[in-house]
C-alpha cells in the first residue's frame, strides 16, 4: 500500500467508481456471484418496463423487499472512508451503480448515483421524477421510516397483501402506475449523471474501482476512459474482474478492510 500512498499524496483528482460489492458488508446482497441477486430472480421479470407493465404488484413486492433491506442497513467503513476522501482531495467524485444511498447515509456530498436512488419515484408513462419525500408521500408503505419500523413478517403479510389488494402509486400527473427511481434493464441511465461521470473520468488522475464485477455498461467503460488519459487505476475487490487487467494496482481485499487502510495512510 506504500507505493499507492505516493500517487494519492500526488493526486489532485481522484474519483472512486463503486458497485454492489461496496455496501455487501451492510448486508446487502450483490447481484452477481453465488449469492447474488440474480441468481435467485431472475432480472427479465423484475427489472425491466415489460415486467413492470405485464405485474407491477410483483415488480413492487420485489422492490419494497429490496427497500425493506436497505432501510434497515447502516453504512459500513467503506462508505466513510469514502467520504473522508472527498475532504483530502481538491477535486473528488464518487461515481456509483448502487441505489441504495448508503454512501448519502455515510455523509457523502460529491456522488453520482449512475442508476437512480431506490427510495425516488419514477413514472416511465409521463416521465415525472419524485424525490424520496415526494414519493412517501404517495406511496407510504414505500417509505424508507415507515421500512424500517417493521418487522420481515408484517412486510410479508400485511404489506404485501395491501399490495396485492390495489394500494400501488398512482402518478399525479398522468394516473399511471409509478416505479421505483432505479434503471432499469434496456433504460437509459440518467443524463446528467453519465454526463459528469464521463467527464470526471476524463481528467482523473487516480480512479478506485471498488466493488463492482464490471459487465454493466456504461458504468464498465468509465475506468477505460480514465486508463486512456493516463489515470492510475485501483481495484478493490476481493475477486478478479474483467477490468482487473487494466489496473495500476490490485487490492483482493474488501471493501471495508481496504478503504480505511488507504485512507489511514493518507492521513499520516
Ligand atoms: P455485481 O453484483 O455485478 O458485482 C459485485 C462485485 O463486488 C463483485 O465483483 C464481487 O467480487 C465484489 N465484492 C463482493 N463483496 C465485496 C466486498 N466486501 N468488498 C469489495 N468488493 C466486493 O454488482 P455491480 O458491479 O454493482 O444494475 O453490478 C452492476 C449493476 O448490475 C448494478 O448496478 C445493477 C445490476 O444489474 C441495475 O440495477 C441497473
Amino acid at each position: 500500500m506504500v507505493e499507492i500512498q505516493e500517487v494519492l499524496k500526488e493526486a489532485e483528482q481522484v474519483g472512486v467508481l463503486s458497485g454492489a460489492g461496496l455496501s455487501a458488508e451492510s448486508g446487502i446482497p450483490t447481484f452477481r456471484g453465488k449469492d447474488g441477486l440474480w441468481n435467485r430472480f431472475n432480472p427479465t421479470e423484475l427489472a425491466t418496463f415489460e415486467a413492470f407493465q405485464e405485474d407491477p404488484k410483483l415488480v413492487w413486492k420485489w422492490y419494497i423487499w429490496r427497500m425493506h433491506l436497505i432501510a434497515n442497513s447502516k453504512p459500513n467503513p467503506a462508505h466513510y472512508a469514502i467520504t473522508e476522501m472527498e475532504k483530502l482531495f481538491p477535486r473528488f467524485l464518487h461515481i456509483t451503480q448502487n441505489v441504495d444511498g448508503l454512501h448519502r447515509e455515510a455523509g457523502g456530498k460529491k456522488f453520482v448515483e449512475l442508476h437512480g436512488h431506490i427510495f425516488d419515484g419514477k413514472c416511465r408513462f409521463c416521465g415525472k421524477h419524485y424525490t424520496a419525500e415526494e414519493f412517501s408521500e404517495l406511496f407510504p408503505i414505500a417509505s424508507k421510516t415507515f421500512l424500517k419500523s417493521i418487522t420481515e413478517e408484517t412486510l410479508k403479510g400485511e404489506v404485501f397483501r395491501k399490495i396485492d389488494e390495489g394500494e400501488l402509486p398512482f402518478c399525479r400527473n398522468c394516473g399511471e402506475i409509478v416505479g421505483p427511481g432505479v434503471v432499469w434493464f434496456g433504460e437509459s441511465l440518467p443524463e446528467e449523471a453519465i454526463e459528469k461521470a464521463f467527464n470526471f473520468a476524463e481528467g482523473c488522475d487516480v480512479l478506485l474501482v471498488v466493488g463492482t464485477s464490471g459487465v454493466v455498461q456504461p458504468a464498465a467503460s468509465i475506468p477505460l476512459i480514465a486508463k486512456r488519459k493516463n489515470a492510475v487505476l485501483v481495484e478493490i475487490n476481493p475477486q478478479e474482474t474483467p477490468l482487473s487487467p487494466y489496473c495500476d494496482f490490485v487490492f483482493r481485499e474488501s471493501a471495508s478492510s481496504a478503504l480505511p487502510k488507504l485512507i489511514g495512510l493518507l492521513k499520516r
